[in-house]
This record gives C-alpha cells, structure tokens and sequence, in this order.
C-alpha cells in the first residue's frame, strides 16, 4: 500500500472509518452461553440458559433493546463509546494507581550526578514538545492494523487526548474533560519533593531550548532544597479512591489559592515528575513497583498527580518511565509516545551545546496550597491508604528467553493466541479452574473505537490444559496437539470476532444500558450469578509490544485476581505479572514458575509431535506412545 502509508492522521477525514457494528443478538447470545458454560456449575448453567433464552426469544426484553441498540448505533459516531468509558474507568471508585493507570517502565538510566538526571528529563521534555507538535500539526503517520486482518487504517483520535486530557474526580462518576485544540495548554508541571512548579514551555511566542528547560530544572531543584518552605504533600490525595479524593477536592476548592493551584494542574500538558532516589535495588520489578505506586507515602507516592493523562518519571537513581490515566487512550499509544520519546532522547544530537539557544528565565511559580486540620487529616488518611496498596502489590517481572514470536509462527500458530494458551495452562496448574479472562481486543478499525474483550478462557483451552496436566488420564501427544491447535484456532476466532466488533461484552453492557436509558427494571439476564461472576477478571492480560527496550505493566483489577501484560519479541517474551499479597490464593512468583514451565511443555509437545511428523515410521509409534501429563 505505498500511496496509504504516506499518508498522516490529517488525512484520515477523507477515508471515513466505518462504525462500530451492533453484533447480532442471536450470535451473541450463543457466544455468552458458550463462554460460560464450562466455567459454571451445571446446575448454575441450566439457569442460566433458560434466563438468556427467555431474553433472546422472540418479542422478549431483548429484542427490544437490540433494537434501541442499532438505532443509537445510527444516531452516534460510536454507539459504545460513553457507556464503555463510564462502565471501564469513570464509575470506578477504586484508586488510580495499581488498579487502572498502567505504567511504561524504561531501562534503566546510568545517571552520573543530579545535573545527568536533569539533562535527561530536559530532553525528554523537548522530546515531549516535539511528539506534540506532530499531533497539534496532525501530522502523525496514520497507522494500519498488523498481525491479525493487517493493513486497515485504525482511528487516529486517541492520540489528540495524550496531552490535553484530564480526569476529574467526583463522588459516583468521574468525568473526561479533554481541552479543545485551540485552547491548548502551553505549560507543564514538574513535581519535585512533593511541590509543584509550572513551567511554562513556550516564552515570547517560542519553545523554550533544552538548555532553557534545564536551567528552569535546577532552579525547580533549588527551589526545593529548604525542606521548611516545603508545602504538605498535595499529590498524594489524587492517589486514593475516587470518592475520597472527590470529597477532599471539595474542601480544597473553598479556597482560593488551592483552586488556582488546581486549575493550573488541571490545564497543563503533562506532569513531569523528578524522583528522589528510591533505596531500592533497580530490579525490573521494583522500578515497575516504583512507577505504579511510586513507592508510597515515605518514597516518591506524593510526588504525582494521578488525574492527569501523562505523567513522566525521572529518577535521580535512573527509575524512569511513563503513568498513564488510562481513560483517555489505550497502552498501544502510550508505546508509541513512549518509543518517540526515548528514540528522541538516544537518538538526535543534544541542543545543548547551541549556546545561542538560552535566554535567563523567571524561574518557574511553585504551586502554593492552603492547608487547615481537616486538610491535613485528609492528607494523612490518603498516605495511609496509598500506603496499604503499595504494601499489597506482588510484582514479578519475567523474561522468558527460550523461545519468542519466531517458535511460534513456525508451528503456524498466531503468537498471541499461544501465549493467551499458555497464561491459561499457567493459571490452570494454579488453580485446577479456569475463570473469566479479559485479554484486550482493539477496535481502531472503527470509528473512536477503544477496545472489547476476548474472553480467553474457552472450552477449547479447558480440555487442552487438562490434557496437559491431567494426573489420572495419559494423553497421547496427538491428542494433547490436536487439542492446543484447537484452542489456539478458538482463541484466533474469538480474536478475529473482537477486533471487528462482533465480541460479546461491549454488546451485553450496550443492552444493559440502553435497559437502564429506558428506566426499565434490570434484565433477568444482568442479575444472574453467571452473568456478575464472568465480569469479575481474575486473569486480566493484555498485549502491549514494544520495538524499544521497555516493558507496559499494571496490576489486578479483582482482589483475587492477576494483572498479566506480555510483551513478544522475536525470541523472547516479557511477562509482568502482578497480584495482591493480601489473597491467598494468588501469588505472582507461583504464577510465573507454573508460565515458564507450561511455555516449556508447550514447546516440548511442539517439538516432539513437528519430529514424529517428519519421521513417519517413528512417528507412529512415538505419537501412539501415553506421556505422563504436564511432568
Ligand atoms: N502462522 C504464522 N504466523 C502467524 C499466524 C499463524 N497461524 N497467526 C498470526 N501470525 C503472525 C501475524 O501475521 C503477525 O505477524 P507480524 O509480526 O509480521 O505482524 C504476528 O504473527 C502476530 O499476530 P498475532 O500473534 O496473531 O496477534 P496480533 O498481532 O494480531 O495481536 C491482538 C492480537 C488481540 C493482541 C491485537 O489485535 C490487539 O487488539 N492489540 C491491541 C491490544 C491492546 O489494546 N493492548 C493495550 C491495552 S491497554
């Protein structure tokens, strides 16, 4: 396509995206069924069958809200788009970080002193201005999809929120307010030991250089160094539920100084946060513990604010990375800023020797609060609650290096889906059970489109991971294979369906609402156990590859449950994995020992069955010969 891939988002109004269909409701009833089935009990199941056909038969409940579906469907750009955001990240109570900001870990950065650190994050700020730019000049390429169905274009609009997009708490719902283009902010905030400071990125109409946004750096270093005139750590709140961080927003807004101070953070185009040194040894896991939470209360958790879009961390000890307020756009175009921004900083040549490039600056205005006791107290009650999260995280960084993409596409196997497979078989050697699983399914093909859902633990991959590790049945490695390729064919068709719009769950919430729209009672349908019970996602996993050295990760979205973010590579895969230390029955190092060691017998059964096909007369004999299972 060499006329399509010049072309940049800017030409995108010229081919319009088609809408997010409305799947049919026969199809996704049957789907729900058949995704629940084997992971209820049967009696449970029963019920819920008769529920879902009563709602499915002709002239029901269901049939009346399909309808109202497809007209909203004609009267929107993108029928799911407000239901999906409130239902995924605006009604959530729970806080920000750990449960729903994901976070872009760097390398680590080998800083010599204070000044290397600032240097760095200067760059990285010019490298901020510049991405912008691009987006502010829509001049960004247009992507197409790949792997699955490549080669469509995909909707462009989730990258004109990066930098001007904030979430505002309130006590039910949040909001997304997102600024128009033309009131574009034209500063950034730079948190350092808990202070705030806006640094204005645009003097006399121009960018400030690198050198300029150095200097303004160590003055905002400087600035900080008198720990008396430091001010409460403010950012901490925006770090707790959303209710509680509502209602404290509240008794900061009677003042005036706390509200200039707000609308000044509100308004900018990112947070840039400059970290003091954690003490932590720089372990994958713990920078990624670091930038998820920041490491609490005593560490670097007040040195954020939570609500905005992008926050960039740079650590005096190299911690670096990217928070991201997960509302506004998907983890895909945060790699994508992200990768900009270190190929930026690693790649083009430093400004820093054009001496030409400074003018002396009115160092940047620290943000100034007014506190009283209840404010404190407020304070005090959030750093206790940041506190617990960061005590509960169980993080595990893992680098499966045996084998990647490549292995994987020799078997003609999608590598996706054998890794979906492989997360299944690991939590099935957990748990002896498979629950529901979300894997995040793109929708940029259409119009505004976010995400669905493939709901990864199917049938298909229940009978292969009890092939794999069934105790008291042998399975022949023919039979274990043909199981894999049809779990693998399952998961590739449920990911086909999804990233056209024909997935279950966007539709099943699209009912639900419209149920609610129409102020009618509550389907039977949406009260059944099976139904609140598939939409708990102990296993919540989600691709995010990079072509840069860094890694995407998050936490669990249930009490219960795991976060799994992989990452494939070539030859290798990237696992992060992470769970809550208060559950008992998950543990990230027991998950990750069982992942290495299903990825291994995958291979294995792989291996062996790709050399008794090649060697026919032994091949008979091997393949007919039982293997203990999963040993
Ligand atoms: N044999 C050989 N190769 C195969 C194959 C097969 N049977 N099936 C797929 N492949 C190849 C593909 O052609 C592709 O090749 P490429 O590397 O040259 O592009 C590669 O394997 C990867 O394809 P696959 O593993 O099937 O997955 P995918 O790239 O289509 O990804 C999803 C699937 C669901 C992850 C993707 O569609 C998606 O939605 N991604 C977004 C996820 C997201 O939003 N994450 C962030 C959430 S915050």
């Amino acid at each position: 396509m060499p006329i399509l891939e010049k072309e940049t988002a800017r030409d995108q109004g010229s081919q319009v995206l088609p809408k997010v269909p409305v799947p049919p409701l026969k199809q996704t009833l049957d789907t729900y069924l058949k995704c629940v089935q084997h992971l209820v009990k049967e009696q449970q199941f029963k019920k819920t069958k008769a529920i879902v056909e009563k709602f499915g038969a002709p002239g029901g409940v269901g049939e009346v809200l399909q309808k109202k579906l497809v007209e909203r469907r004609d009267k929107t750009t993108n029928w799911v788009y407000d239901y999906w955001l409130e239902d995924m990240y605006l009604n959530n109570r729970l806080a920000l970080p750990v449960n729903s900001s994901p976070v872009m870990v760097f390398p680590k950065q080998t800083f010599r002193d204070q000044k290397d650190a600032l240097r760095f994050a200067a760059r990285l700020i010019r490298g901020v201005l510049e991405y912008k730019a691009l987006i502010d000049t829509r001049a960004l390429p247009l992507e197409f999809a790949r792997g699955q169905l490549a080669g469509t274009p995909l909707c462009m609009e989730q990258y004109y929120r990066l930098f001007t997009s904030y979430r505002y708490p309130d006590l039910k719902t949040d909001s997304l307010k997102v600024h128009a283009a033309s009131s574009a902010p034209e500063h950034m905030i730079v948190a350092c030991k808990n202070q705030f400071f806006v640094l204005d990125v645009v003097a006399n109409s121009k960018h400030l250089s690198e050198t300029e946004i150095l200097s303004q750096l160590e003055k905002i270093v400087k600035m900080t160094e008198n720990a008396e005139e430091r001010l409460p750590p403010f950012g901490i709140l925006t770090s707790d539920g959303r209710t509680e961080w509502a209602q404290a927003r509240d008794a900061l807004t009677k003042d005036k100084t706390n509200r200039d101070s707000l609308a000044l953070i509100e308004s900018c185009i990112c947070v840039v946060c400059l970290d003091e040194p954690s003490g932590l040894e720089p372990s994958d896991a713990n920078r990624a513990l670091l930038m998820l939470h920041g490491g609490g209360r005593e560490k670097n958790g007040a040195n954020r604010w939570y609500d905005k879009s992008l926050q960039f961390v740079v650590g005096m000890d190299g911690t670096c990375g990217v928070v991201c307020e997960h509302s506004a756009f998907e983890g895909i175009v945060l790699v994508q800023c992200s990768e900009f921004l270190m190929k930026y900083i690693t790649g083009s040549p430093s400004e820093m020797v054009k001496s030409s490039n400074f003018r002396e600056l009115p160092p940047p205005r620290r943000l100034l609060w007014k506190c009283n006791p209840n404010i404190q107290g407020l304070l005090s009650a959030s750093g206790d609650r940041l506190q617990r999260l960061v005590n509960n995280l169980d993080m595990d960084v893992f680098k499966f290096k045996v084998y990647g993409k490549e292995f994987i596409k020799k078997q003609k196997m999608s590598p996706d889906a054998f890794i979906q497979v492989a997360l299944q078989l690991a939590f099935y050697k957990c748990s002896r059970r498979l629950v529901p699983t979300y894997e995040s399914a793109s929708i940029r093909r259409f119009q505004q489109g976010r995400v669905d859902n493939i709901r990864s633990a199917t049938a298909e991959a229940l009978a292969f991971v009890k092939s794999m590790t069934d105790e008291r049945v042998t399975y022949t490695d023919s039979e274990k294979m043909k199981r894999l390729r049809d779990a693998i064919n399952a998961q590739t068709n449920y990911t086909i369906a999804a990233i056209t719009g024909m997935a279950i769950d966007n539709h099943l919430l699209g009912l639900l609402r419209v149920a609610k729209d129409l102020n009618m009672e509550k389907p039977e349908i949406f009260c059944d156990e099976t139904y609140l019970a598939s939409n708990q996602f102990i296993l919540s996993t989600s691709q995010v590859p990079t072509t840069v050295e860094m890694f995407c990760c998050y936490g669990p979205v249930v009490p219960n449950g795991y976060g799994a973010c992989y990452n494939p590579q070539s030859d290798h895969i990237m696992f992060c994995v992470s769970s809550f230390w208060e559950n008992t029955e998950t543990s990230s190092v027991v998950f990750v020992k069982a992942l290495n060691e299903g990825l291994l017998e995958i291979r294995d059964l792989c291996n062996r069955s790709s050399a008794a096909a090649t060697k026919p007369a032994e091949s008979s004999q091997a393949a007919g010969q039982p293997r203990k299972s999963g040993k």
